[in-house]
């Protein structure tokens, strides 16, 4: 295959919106305003498309995070949301996502040099995606309500039993990179419309919109103290949320170790946990696909976002009939993925979010490389003055013993392996310790639904991947997480239940 060897790889200028956003002074938003953190460190903030420094933000504090805490405890134990009436917090979450649209613009290019992904993909998913979540679930807010109850063990007409739905209370929400702002307003959505009060954590790495965000909420007239940001490392202001008795239930969005390790960390108080953890989702080709259209559609299901996907398709088995033919039309789809920086407006993949990271996944395809694994595809990082680059790249004749076949990537590399039947198959696609997400393509009806049944996984996709929409519940079995986000579960995670029993 060629190599599209024109690319130039140099970042676009910032338009002037954005260059106010990266000069605001490092400072936290805690009971509705901008507060300085109590100590002086801060964090510099990278474009992973040049390598360069643009920002800085925050390192928060023990003291920063404690006074968040306080701040959020004080709103909650109030009432100044959660009793104010449903109709007026529905609006209010209205006016937030208005706002998210009006600023639609700047958004997508803030998250496109944070994170590194391409403006338009922004523009596309994430920022009407951040949008939908607050809108959805501002739908919520006046629509959860508990059940009367008739006694089993008690003559009718002598005891009356019901049980209302109340906030949890303060939540703790952590959220990773590769989505800051969607995962923001994922976590922040079901969390405002429950009536509850939040301290909300992004990555290191990409805390830009978060900013802006917080910007928007004060806008939108959420009352001070119920939404807090603070901005800071995992193992420092992180831990100290997980770890804080005021906080009564903590969401996490990130990797397994840290999930499991949080969760640890929160059964000292007993928090509520959901956790939306890492994956290895697998994606079956059956015999019976046009290879010409499953191809680019299951290349999709990797390489968007730089494959940095919870749900990233990076276990490809098609049916040995198809297989070469399939891996071939994934192949075709290379100078559509070829990385570009993220405000080039020919872009559909960008960098990956660090330097980090980029170490991380070329040290898995080296790794992959030793354990005999051969190279269909890209491999490698491309040219480029400082950008954190991947060639978009597929492996063969790879075997489940390897670390590339077992362990998150989370990069764009998919290993690809062939199947005989259908048994099988499943039994491969079930080998592993995640289960977050599965496809198959195929235009046998009867197949997908057997198959879906039979896989371990917490979403299956047929003939698409990674369509997620804020209606229909999202997490994992396995360990790829505890709980469901999204849907009437989803805000159901941030309420707990009171049985009220009287005595005629
Ligand atoms: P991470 O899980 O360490 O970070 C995610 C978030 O957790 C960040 O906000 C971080 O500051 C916070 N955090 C880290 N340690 C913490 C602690 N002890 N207590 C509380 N909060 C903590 O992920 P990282 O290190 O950025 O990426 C490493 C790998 O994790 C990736 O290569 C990928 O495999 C996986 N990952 C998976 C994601 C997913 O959506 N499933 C998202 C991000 C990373
Ligand atoms: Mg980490």
């Amino acid at each position: 295959m060629n190599e599209v060897t024109s690319i130039d790889r140099t970042q676009r200028e910032y338009s002037a919106a954005v260059k106010q956003a990266l000069a605001r002074a490092p400072q936290l938003y805690i009971n509705g305003e901008w507060v300085d953190s109590s100590g002086e460190a801060t964090i510099d903030v990278e474009d992973p498309s040049s390598g360069k420094v643009v920002a800085s933000i925050v390192e928060a504090t023990d003291k920063d995070i404690d006074r968040a805490v306080a701040a959020a405890r004080a709103a909650f134990d109030s009432g100044v949301w959660r009793e104010m009436p449903p109709v007026a917090r529905e609006k209010i979450m209205h006016r937030l996502a208005d706002l998210i649209e009006a600023h639609a613009d700047e958004l997508a290019e803030l998250e496109a040099i944070d994170v590194g992904k391409p403006k338009g993909m922004a523009a596309a998913v994430d920022v009407p995606g951040a949008a939908n979540h607050i809108r959805y679930m501002a739908g919520w807010a006046g629509k959860i309500n508990g059940e009367t109850i008739a006694p089993y063990s008690l003559p009718g007409g002598m005891m009356f039993a019901y049980t209302l739905k109340e906030p949890v209370g303060v939540c703790a929400q952590i959220v990773p990179w590769n989505f800051p702002l969607l995962m923001a307003c994922l976590k922040i959505g079901p969390a405002l419309a429950a009536g509850c009060a939040t301290i909300l954590k992004p990555a290191e790495q990409t805390s830009l919109t978060a900013l802006r965000l917080a910007d928007l909420v004060h806008e939108a007239g959420v009352p001070p103290g119920v939404f807090n940001l603070v901005t800071g490392y995992g193992h420092t202001g992180g831990d100290r949320l997980v770890k804080h008795p005021d906080v009564d239930k903590v969401a996490f969005t990130g990797s397994t170790e840290i999930g499991k390790l949080i969760n640890r960390n929160a059964t000292e108080t007993l928090k509520h946990v959901t956790l939306e953890l890492g994956g290895k989702s697998p994606v079956v080709v059956m015999p019976d696909v046009n290879p010409a259209e499953a191809g680019p559609g299951v290349a999709g299901a990797i390489f968007f976002n730089s494959g940095q996907v919870c749900v990233a398709g990076s276990r490809l088995y098609a049916h040995k009939s198809v297989f070469d033919e399939v891996v071939e039309g994934m192949a075709a789809t290379k100078d559509f993925w070829a990385p570009r920086p993220s405000l080039d407006p020919e872009a559909h993949m960008g960098p990956l979010v660090s330097k980090e990271q980029h170490e991380r996944v070329l040290g898995y395809i080296e790794a992959g490389k030793r354990d005999g694994a051969s190279v269909l595809m890209g491999g490698d990082a491309p040219a480029s003055d400082g950008g954190y680059y991947v060639n978009p790249t597929i492996l063969t004749d790879v075997n489940p013993q390897m670390s590339v076949v077992r362990e998150e990537i989370f990069g764009p590399v998919v290993v690809a392996q062939r199947f005989e039947d259908l048994d099988e198959v499943v039994r491969d696609a079930n080998n592993t310790q995640y289960g977050l997400a599965a496809g198959v393509w195929t235009k046998d009806a009867s197949a997908i639904h057997k198959i879906a049944s039979k896989l371990q996984a917490g979403t299956v996709w047929a003939n698409c991947h990674a369509m997620i929409d804020v209606a229909i519940p999202f997490g994992g079995y396995k360990e790829s997480g505890i709980g469901r986000e999204q849907g009437r579960e989803g805000v159901e995670a941030y309420m707990q239940t009171k049985s009220v029993i009287m005595k005629l």
